[in-house]
């Protein structure tokens, strides 16, 4: 059996087609039920439903042989684990975002809230300049609205949370997609099966690619 981490939400459904579409269907996945792991004994592969940022983990630690994770968490949590391939799908972008007109004032420590703790970090330590993380855990565009940060480092999409919320993006740190992880010592043991996938799946990669959304 390979077992795979599927993210659950919004990406998921399209990682799910493109594993289908490269050849390894299960079509119980499709059943509308509350399971969590599904099974094709035929093409030896069990995928299981875990949280976005959970993928990293359960690769990391083998409970997964393989995965799918944003470049995203890759970065915040640098797990152990192989990248083997750009998926070309969930593209979205991390960027500093505040209240339109915001003016950054360099005498005072920029008050920055965030669900990427580590990336943030990283990107204002390259750019010298003093900050306050607040660590968030959704909804983060409120943290400006009140008043509770300066700016927010997150992901934006299609922007529409941030037009709606009267927000703009003042840079961006990060392309983002979604990647194909593996886990290291499973990917020895089990690596014509994991190569074949791979491959498989980099075909509905350039497939996919034609016609896809590019951001500015
Ligand atoms: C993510 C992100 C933004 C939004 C961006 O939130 O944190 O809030 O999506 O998407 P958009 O540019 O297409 O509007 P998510 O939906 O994951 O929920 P969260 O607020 O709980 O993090």
């Amino acid at each position: 059996m390979i077992n795979i981490a599927l993210p659950k939400g919004r990406l998921g459904k399209k990682v799910y087609d493109m594993f289908a579409a490269a050849g390894y269907p299960c079509p119980s996945i499709s059943d509308t039920n509350r399971k969590l792991i599904f099974e094709n004994p035929e093409s030896g592969i069990r995928y299981f439903w875990v949280k976005p940022s959970d993928v990293a983990i359960y690769v990391e630690r083998g409970a997964a042989d393989i995965g799918v994770a944003g470049k995203d968490i890759l970065m915040e949590y640098t797990p152990e684990v192989y990248e083997l391939l750009d998926l070309n799908i969930g593209k979205c972008r991390l960027s500093v975002a505040a209240k339109k007109g915001f003016r950054d004032n360099t005498d005072k420590t920029l008050r920055v809230a965030t669900k990427f703790k580590n990336i943030t970090q990283q990107y204002y330590r390259s750019h010298c300049r003093d900050i306050d993380i607040i660590k968030l855990n959704g909804s983060i565009e409120l943290a400006p609205i009140l008043n509770l940060s300066d700016v927010i480092v997150d992901i934006v999409e299609t922007g529409t949370t941030l037009r709606e919320n009267n927000l703009e993006v003042v840079e961006t740190i990060l392309p983002i997609s979604a990647r194909l992880i593996a886990n290291k010592a499973n990917f020895k043991f089990k690596s014509s099966r994991i190569e074949d996938i791979c491959s498989h799946m980099k075909l509905q990669c350039s497939a996919s690619s034609e016609g896809e959304r590019t951001y500015d």
